[in-house]
């Protein structure tokens, strides 16, 4: 079988306090593409519930989904009883989905919410990679997009979402999975003895410029996040013209500080690192590209 194609689209934070925790973002150079509730035709109707999604956009074509208890499914809402606020997926985009199920469980995913239609707007499951994040997969069907933004810099500081990054327990076994599975390259190599920082592009990356980043933890939050949750999706990636001030702006507009730009050598660049209002890290960094 042919391996499908696996598009980065968005991470999803669960949030026991959407409405209150999105102002931070707003006040942050970002946008709301999207918002859908259960009263949108088609969407996300089953027998255990509604939606409650807001998207969040800076600039690029990676996207959060802010997403509001109760959650919809069982599944959904055993996550957050054991992990609480946080992020919970990663979503990737592929031509169809239910090829794609066979596909992961061979490569030793597990599924963690079976494969299920949406009436007129995707096609979906979610799965969990080898080390326990989960993967969401979604089959766009009809006319039926989130929309995006504009991909361009966003403010005088250059905001733009870049990715996001999972910290990983053996972190060659992951990028070799990532690669081969999901059809992913690496376009940054910072890694020694198994340690390090990867990143990954999918084969869209010369239109779309979004990352997906694994690493070892390094930072103090990075070693917490990992040692309360296990292997983890832990942070959103950013990159900024200014750095600094886009760093200051966050901590104006709620984040707390983790550590003020510097020099980061694992990644090569100033990078800054910012703490959200569900406890993920935010990392902003120096603008630079990659060879597409
Ligand atoms: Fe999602």
């Amino acid at each position: 079988m042919q391996a499908p194609a696996y598009q980065l689209h968005h991470l999803c934070i669960y949030e026991r306090q959407p409405r209150d925790a999105m102002w931070n973002w707003l006040r942050w150079y970002h946008a709301i593409p999207a918002y859908y509730w259960e009263g949108y035709a088609d969407m996300h109707h089953t027998g255990e519930g509604g939606v409650d999604y807001t998207f969040l956009a800076c600039g690029g074509p990676f996207q959060m989904q802010l997403e509001a208890p109760p959650y919809q499914f069982e599944y959904e809402r055993r996550w957050f009883a054991e992990h609480g606020s946080g992020i919970n997926h990663i979503c990737w985009i592929v031509p169809n989905a239910l090829e794609t199920v066979d596909h992961l469980q061979s490569a030793g995913a597990t599924v963690a919410m079976p494969y299920e239609e949406f009436g007129g707007t995707y096609n979906g499951f979610v799965a969990i990679d080898t080390e326990g994040r989960w993967v969401e997969i979604m089959e766009y069907v009809g006319g039926f997009k989130t929309p995006d933004v504009e991909f361009r810099p966003v403010g005088h500081v250059g905001l733009q979402t870049l990715g996001v990054v999972q910290l990983c327990r053996d972190l060659n076994t992951q990028v070799d999975w990532y690669c081969e599975v999901l059809g992913q390259r690496i376009v940054h190599d910072a890694r020694s003895d198994n340690e390090g920082v990867v990143y990954l592009a999918d084969h869209t990356y010369g239109d779309r410029q979004c990352v997906s980043v694994l690493a070892t933890p390094a930072l103090d939050a990075e070693h917490a996040l990992m040692d309360r949750h296990g292997p983890v999706i832990s942070s959103v990636l950013y990159q900024a013209a200014d750095v600094t001030q886009a760093y200051a702006d966050a901590v104006a507009a709620g984040f707390e500080e983790i550590s003020a730009p510097a020099q980061d050598d694992r990644i090569g660049s100033i990078t800054g690192y910012l703490r959200e209002p569900s406890g993920n890290i935010v990392q902003v960094r120096e603008r630079f590209e990659f060879a597409a």
